[in-house]
Formats: C-alpha cells, structure tokens, sequence
C-alpha cells in the first residue's frame, strides 16, 4: 500500500570527500533493496558530487531546506530549480531546526512547500512539539496547525511526506515509544483526511524522525501509520543507516 521511504539528513556533516565515502559504502551495502524507497540529504555543498555517485542507484537525493524563489538576490540561499539541477527529487521542509533556530514561520514553510511541489521536488514537511508543549497538553494542537499551515493552497494531487519529529527527540536519545509515535501518526493521517480526502490521507507516507536507531527501528516501522523513518545521526554511518533500511530484512 504506502512504500516505506527510509531517508537520512546529514544536517550540517561531512566533507566532499567524506560524504563520497559515506554514499559509496551505503550503495553496497543496500543495494539488493528493492521493496522501499531509500533516500540521502546530504548539505548543499555535497549534493552534486552524492548525486553523481547515486546516479543508477536505488537511493534518492534529497536537499534539507530551500528558499521559494526560483532566483534573485537572496544571498545564502538555494533555490528549488538548484536542487533539481543537482538531481534532489525530496526537500526536507520546515526541519524543527529551521524553526527553532533560524526562526522559520509556518507562513514562510508554506511558501517553500507550495513551491518545491511547483518545481517537481516531493515536499518533505516536518512537524512535531517541544517538551514544553507536550508538558502543557498542546502536542495535537501544535501538530494540527503545523500541518495545516504548512499545507494550505496545496493541491490534492500533489506528492507529499510528513515527518513527525517530536523536538525532545531529536539528538537527545529519547525516542517517542512506538505507540506514542503510533497515536500522533494516527492524528496526522486524521488532519490529511480532512484537509484533502481519505484516500489521499490514506496514499501520504507519514515519517518518524527522532533517535532512531538500528536497534529500535523495527518497533517504531511496524506500527500501522508509521511509514517510514527521518534518521539523522544515525545517517551518518553507512553500516548503521543500513541497518535501519533493512529492519526486518536481516538479523
Ligand atoms: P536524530 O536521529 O539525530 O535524533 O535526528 C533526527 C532528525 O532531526 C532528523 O531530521
């Protein structure tokens, strides 16, 4: 029904040389991998050379942010025809990150959602709650309008994946039990139905993302609305992403 899309962001790691070994050892490793999308966001400065190394492989390239505009004077920026240049088919959108520490708006999220699906690059749209927003009981409310703002003016028959990344988290070894990741999945399927229809609801992959790793993966990927993951340390090794990838393939 939905492919599982493993996908790994790099964040703000690796050199050229070190992202080519990183993509090299991968490839082998998943190469025999035919049942599940698997797919790279390595930093700006390594996507052509990863892309190039990816090309007739089973592993998708993907950016981890990009401004709207296709052009201009914005300095620092990346544009979606850049990362279409480069062979990115995913950007990964509205990272907890890019919210928290550069400021990014639900606004300004959707201006760059609206946009990649403009220019033929699958969305990526990353949503989850604080601590403190969990604490306070706001985890369905943050989700909710996070979902919906990022989404409005998008049509129904445009690709798109959610990541749900609760922020406590990211980076701090605390994963979400699959269940609790399980019932705000579920949540979010709800919102899709809503805003779109369920068989759109019912089509859109819905990630996790949030300390992942080989050894708790396969809990998290058997639950009914998790439909994959967004690894970030995790990422950064080849043998421990492919682990991740193959979950329920090996021992
Ligand atoms: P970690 O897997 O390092 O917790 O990062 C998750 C993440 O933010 C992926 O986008």
């Amino acid at each position: 029904m939905r492919r599982l899309l493993i996908a790994g962001n790099w964040k703000m790691h690796k050199t050229v040389p070190e992202a080519l070994e990183l993509v090299r050892e991968l490839k082998t490793l998943v190469s025999d991998v035919t049942d599940r999308d698997i797919l790279v966001c390595p930093p700006f400065t390594a996507l052509y050379p990863v892309g190039r190394e990816l090309k007739s492989s089973n592993i998708a390239l993907g950016g981890q942010n990009m401004f709207y505009e296709e052009q201009g004077a914005f300095t620092g920026e990346i544009s979606p025809l850049m990362l279409k240049d480069v062979g990115c088919s995913y950007v990964i959108l509205g990272h907890s990150e890019r919210r928290h520490i550069f400021g990014e708006t639900d606004e300004l999220i959707n201006r760059k959602v609206i946009s990649a699906d403009e220019h033929g690059l699958i969305p990526i749209l990353c949503v989850g709650e604080t601590l403190e927003e969990r604490e306070a009981g706001e985890t369905e409310k943050v989700v909710e309008r996070q979902v919906r703002e990022g989404l409005k003016g998008l049509s129904p028959e445009s690709e798109l994946v959610i990541a749900y990344e609760p922020v406590w988290a990211i980076g701090t070894g605390k994963t979400a039990t699959p269940e609790l990741a399980q019932e705000v999945h579920s949540f979010i399927r709800g919102i899709l139905s809503d805003l779109f229809s369920e068989e759109k609801a019912g089509k859109t992959r819905i990630l996790y993302g949030g300390s992942v790793k080989p050894e708790n993966a396969k809990g998290l990927l058997e639950m009914p609305d998790i439909d994959g993951a967004l690894v970030g340390g995790a990422s950064l090794k080849a043998e421990s992403f492919a682990k991740i990838v193959k979950f329920d393939l090996e021992e």
